[in-house]
């Protein structure tokens, strides 16, 4: 089992597959990025044989992210060996969704639980804007797919800023609820040196975001959720879906942390908010046929994961890795 220095136990595991992405949305990345070189990225092999020892320390739900995780060519080879691990219950996955339509049936019957897609607009040219890339009818036919796949659950994630998008959180509910999906609303992080718009004053608050909703909708709390940074409400009428907030600076979740990432490099990243990391692509490539290093590198990850994540949003304060390099 892992278990870090303030009692909490890591069973949860986010899991990069690579840092590239075919979009660029404004909050993740900057308009022109230089990704890592794929000699550095681990292979689908090592982050199988990852995903295996991470199990056999307790680890019960695995969340597959990037970037985008399905431009990784054979990902569903992937998702299929870690769906059929024993022990883990939950193998989860965060997209864009462009890419849905084609892979959904296959990734599910690969053993993939639950999907998260992100959506921050249902406004063809506003889409396009925040995506700098993304069309929204790809993304669109993405949830249909997965709705008919399906998953156990499907959850929409929408960023929003102020002067972007937050004139558009009503109709992102409905269009959830119309559907039966969940959706959750996140505070943007400063991850990266974006340039696009001040993070300071694009921010909203959850509640602000609740205040909104409740001219349309009657939120009622729930208390349990899925154990993750998201809070959930439920619509009065609408028993199947969920609202839920991501709320990193109004609300710190960090004492009930129970998860660790793993970057597209290989690096163990203890914390969002810091850079507090262990290199297990070093650790895979000189041990390829003896897991013990591994297994006790984690357990030393757990010796310096920090407490809590410290974000300011005080321009020149951001942390240089954006997003997509740290795995969503
Ligand atoms: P589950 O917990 O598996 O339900 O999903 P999730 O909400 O963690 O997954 P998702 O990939 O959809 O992430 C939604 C947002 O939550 C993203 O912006 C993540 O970066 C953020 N997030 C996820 N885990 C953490 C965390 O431990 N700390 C912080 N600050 N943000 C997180
Ligand atoms: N702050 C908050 N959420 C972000 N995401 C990407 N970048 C940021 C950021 N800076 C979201 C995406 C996706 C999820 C994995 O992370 O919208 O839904
Ligand atoms: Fe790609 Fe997701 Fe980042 Fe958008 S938020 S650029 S879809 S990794």
């Amino acid at each position: 089992m892992l278990e870090d220095r303030f009692g909490r136990i890591i069973d949860y595991v986010r899991l990069s597959v690579t840092d590239r992405c075919d979009f660029r949305c404004v909050y993740c990345m900057a308009e022109d990025m230089t990704f890592v070189p794929r000699a550095r990225v681990l292979t689908l092999e090592e982050m199988a044989r990852l995903g295996r020892v991470l199990v056999s320390q307790g680890v019960r739900r695995i969340r597959l992210t990037g970037g985008e995780p399905l431009v990784r060519k054979n990902f569903t080879a992937l998702a299929r060996e870690l769906g059929a691990l024993p022990g883990l219950e939950e193998l989860n996955l965060t997209t864009n969704g462009a890419r849905l339509g084609r892979f959904a049936g296959e990734l599910r019957e690969a053993g993939v639980t639950r999907v998260n897609i992100s959506l921050d607009s249902l406004r063809a040219d506003r889409f396009r804007e925040l995506t700098r890339t993304g069309r929204l009818e790809d993304v669109l036919e993405g949830i249909e797919a997965a709705r008919r796949a399906g998953f156990r659950r499907v959850r929409l994630n929408s960023v929003i800023m102020r002067g972007r998008n937050e004139d558009e959180v009503a109709d992102l509910v409905d269009f959830a609820l119309q559907r039966g999906l969940d959706i959750a609303f996140i505070e943007e992080m400063p991850l990266g040196q974006i340039g696009e718009h001040s993070r300071q004053e694009a921010f909203v608050s959850s509640e602000e975001l609740r205040e909104q909703l409740a001219e349309r909708f009657t939120l009622v709390p729930l208390a349990a959720g899925t154990a993750g940074p998201s809070r959930y409400w439920q619509a009065d009428g609408y028993p199947d879906s969920r609202v839920g907030f991501i709320s990193p600076h109004s609300n710190n979740f960090c004492h009930a942390c129970n998860r660790v990432r793993v970057t597209a490099e290989g690096r163990l990243l203890l914390c969002l908010g810091h850079e507090h990391s262990l290199d297990l692509r070093a650790i895979l490539r000189a041990h390829p046929d003896d897991d013990q290093p591994l297994i006790d590198a984690l357990h030393r990850g757990m010796e310096i994961k920090p407490e809590r994540h410290e974000f300011d949003l005080a321009e020149g304060e951001q942390l240089v890795r954006f997003m997509n390099m740290t795995g969503g």
